[in-house]
């Protein structure tokens, strides 16, 4: 039987998730980048959203650029502080994916802990874990941000694989080192993984 809310009957006439879907012709659902700072993780998901656009799908990409910047710019580098900026990550992510959309999350999410709790809050069945494995060496060489040379230097405290620890996910749906694949390579991939989860026939 229908669950009704007899207290609030205005929600009853509540558009749900399935609606939005309709609507949009594709399911929702939480791409989850994780890896190190210069692992290619934005590159990525901007390269894939751009991809499934082309084939008239609607995504929005979270990243340091939107959040860090916004929502979560009073949180710095501590163990706290990531937790907390992954679980306001993931509830805003959340709202996305219910309402149908291919949401893309670039953060580092450094551990196993932290990334369960991602998934817990998005839901397990609607979060798609994906490893950026480029090495340290690598991250480190193209220091984009000339951020690992003030690591090094003590200059910054915390860094994620110079002075705080980054734990590799132990079952990603799909690992890719950027040292080694192209963006593109790397974007057919996700495609083949993907569409198939989020086309609606
Ligand atoms: S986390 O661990 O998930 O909360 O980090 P995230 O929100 O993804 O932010 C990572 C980006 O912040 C910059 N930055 C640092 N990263 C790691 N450690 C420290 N201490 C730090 N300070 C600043 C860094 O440029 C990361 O950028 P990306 O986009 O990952 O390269």
């Amino acid at each position: 039987m229908e669950e009704t809310n007899h207290i609030y009957p205005i929600f009853d006439k509540m558009l749900g998730r399935s609606d939005k879907e309709a609507l949009l012709g594709q399911r929702g659902i939480m791409i989850w980048f994780t890896g190190l700072s210069g692992s290619g993780k934005s590159t990525v998901a901007i390269a894939l959203e751009r991809e499934l656009q082309k084939r008239g799908l609607l995504c929005r990409i979270l990243d340091g650029d939107n959040i860090r910047s916004g929502i979560n710019n009073n949180l710095g580098f501590s163990a706290e502080d990531r937790v907390e900026n992954i679980r306001r990550i993931a509830e805003i992510g959340k709202l996305f994916v219910d309402t149908g959309i291919i949401t893309l999350a670039a953060f580092i999410s450094p551990n196993n802990d932290i990334r369960e709790m991602a998934a817990r809050i998005i839901g397990k069945e609607d979060f798609m874990e994906i490893y950026v494995s480029t090495p340290l060496e690598e991250c480190e060489r193209r220091d984009v941000k000339g951020l690992y040379a003030k690591a090094r230097r003590g200059e910054i405290r915390n860094f994620t694989g110079i002075s705080a620890p980054f734990e590799a996910p132990e079952h990603p749906a799909l690992s890719l080192d950027t040292s080694v694949l192209s963006v593109e390579e790397s974007v057919n991939q996700l495609l083949a993984l993907i569409l198939p989860k989020v086309t609606i026939n």
